[in-house]
């Protein structure tokens, strides 16, 4: 398999490393209070980050520098091995970089992003996938960042879905194509099937749960029997219909793990209405990864709650 140059070792010593736990039962009980589309609480905060975004950060001179030094100093990888259930051999070993939530815009340089994804490039992922809010309120802040995008490699390909700042640029369809046209595969309502060898593993994503227009059954129509699936959804409230469905794996991110928190406190601001904050989730034999992702949105800082992206080894079962 191709394996990518390091990057400089004075980049590759600023990667932090840590084990994701072991993971915790999810329970299916929604927080009213919180509705992500209805909920005063997330229809204030959105409209604050909306006004924020676009009128106000975009006219700090120099505001990147800030978060530039966070993603420069703080950035962690966080890893697992996970068993997959009828995986065949040819994906034993498969390393899966997800990267969620870059929020492309005024917090984060092209030049440090671009530095960022060469650096995560030493990890050397067989797959990439990238689970949503690459924009945080105009398809410009992607379009600028199309550069780096192009720093990430992977032999099976990059895959990408959109998340709920990715519809509040109003202009989804053209970010798709973009994408695309960047060499980034997008999974919105659909699947692929991976096959290396002789083997195959079915790879699926859904548009964005609330401003999207997710189709779970759309993504999962024609998906052959008793073959692996993961699926790539930005927000993880998506993963007690997905388990039901059989999803054998959902990879997210869109909480940010809080991005602001209190040292040995519950998460501040909780973005998934099942507490689906960080790490790692189990229910009805399904497995669930989220992420905190790598940007920052409202302000671009975090507090006990670096940047981070995933690193999964996926293995069979029981291993
Ligand atoms: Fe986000």
């Amino acid at each position: 398999m191709r394996r990518h140059p390091l990057p400089p070792p004075d980049d590759r010593n600023r990667l932090l490393h840590s084990n994701l736990p072991e993971p915790a039962h999810a329970i299916r009980k929604a927080r009213s209070l919180f509705n992500p589309v209805t909920g005063w609480f997330r229809s204030f905060e959105r409209w604050v980050n909306h006004g924020l975004s676009r009128r106000i950060y975009p006219g700090i001179t120099g505001l990147h520098r800030i978060y530039d030094a966070i993603l420069h100093n703080r950035l962690t990888v966080s890893e697992a091995e996970i068993g997959i259930r009828e995986l065949g051999s040819g994906f034993h070993g498969l390393r899966i970089l997800l990267v969620s939530d870059v929020h492309c815009g005024p917090f984060i340089s092209v030049e440090r992003l671009t530095a960022t994804f060469r650096r995560v490039m030493a990890l050397q992922p067989d797959l990439i996938l990238l689970a949503g809010d690459l924009a945080t309120s105009r398809i410009e802040e992607v379009t600028r960042c199309l550069p780096a995008l192009r720093e990430l490699q992977a032999d099976l390909g990059i895959f990408a879905v959109l998340g709920n700042h990715d519809h509040y640029t109003g202009e989804a369809d053209r970010l798709c194509e973009l994408l695309e046209e960047a060499g980034i595969r997008m999974l919105q309502n659909r699947h692929t099937v991976l096959q290396k060898g002789g083997d195959r593993l079915v790879l699926a994503g859904i548009d964005d749960l609330t401003f999207g227009r997710p189709d779970l059954d759309q993504a999962l129509t024609g998906v052959p029997v008793g073959l692996p699936v993961l699926l790539v959804s930005h927000n993880p409230d998506v993963f007690f219909d997905a388990a039901r469905k059989k999803v054998d794996l959902v990879l997210s991110g869109h909480t940010h793990g809080g991005q602001i928190r209190c040292p040995g406190l519950p998460v501040l601001v909780r973005m998934s209405r099942f507490r689906l904050d960080e790490g790692r989730y189990e229910a009805a034999g399904s497995g669930l990864v989220v992420s905190r992702g790598l940007g920052a949105v409202g302000f671009p800082v975090r507090l006990a709650c670096p940047p981070e992206v995933v690193l999964l080894t996926l293995g069979p079962l029981g291993s």
